[in-house]
């Protein structure tokens, strides 16, 4: 069974962006020491935009083959004229108001957006599924995720956009991995208990 891993950036009171959900801010955290982190570990999360000006195009994915979003945040890179936002994944976008997609590489979940994730899932072989967010639609996918990646930034918004738009309820989840940064950024890595 291949993975579902909410794979998100947010503050330390759990805000994955301001009230509109923008999460620029956070870009600053990414140094030297947590960019060689990204790279060795989840190179395929960094944007097709991101990895050309870093002259990272040529990195094989380690963790994800597939990618899963929401309109929301496929608009984030849509409304500076990037279709393709991960050129190097499998490409989902969740929408019911998108008459058509946008790029042939990006394929549209209309409706049963839980029963496509479960299809994905139960796909033979292949690397796990990378959940990019944004908030609604985590939170509709909520019983689906597997694996929690929380990269914590030091930083508290004190108002903001959360981890799951709805659909959550408490739920325990083990710690598998902390990793601590300079700069005060800490990647928790958790898997549900089932
Ligand atoms: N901190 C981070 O790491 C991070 C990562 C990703 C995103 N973000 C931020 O998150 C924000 C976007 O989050 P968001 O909660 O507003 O939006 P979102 O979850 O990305 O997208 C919501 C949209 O997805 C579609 N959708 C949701 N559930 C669906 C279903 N069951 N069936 C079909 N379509 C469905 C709908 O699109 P239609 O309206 O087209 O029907 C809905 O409006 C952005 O501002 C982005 O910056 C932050």
């Amino acid at each position: 069974m291949r993975k579902l891993t909410y794979f998100i950036a947010c503050s330390l009171d759990g805000f994955i962006g301001d009230p509109a959900g923008d999460a620029t801010d956070m870009f600053r955290f990414v140094d030297e020491e947590f960019l060689a982190f990204l790279m060795e570990r989840y190179p395929e999360t960094v944007s097709t935009p991101g990895r050309r000006a870093l002259g990272l195009d040529h990195l094989e994915n380690v963790r994800f083959d597939t990618v899963v979003q929401g309109r929301g945040s496929y608009d984030e890179g849509l409304k500076e004229g990037i279709t393709s936002p991960y050129a190097h994944l499998r490409q989902y976008v969740a929408s019911r108001s998108l008459a058509e997609s946008p790029d042939p590489d990006v394929a549209l979940i209309r409706d049963d957006v839980v029963g496509t994730v479960r299809a994905l899932k139960a796909e033979e072989g292949g690397l796990d599924i990378y959940l990019c967010g944004g908030s609604q639609l985590a939170g509709e996918l909520f019983d689906e995720i597997d694996e929690l990646v929380i990269k914590s930034y030091p930083v508290v918004y004190g108002t903001g956009m959360p981890m799951f738009g709805s659909g959550s309820a408490v739920t325990d989840f083990a710690l598998d991995e902390i990793r601590a940064f300079k700069n005060g950024a800490v990647v928790r890595t958790y898997s549900r208990k089932r």
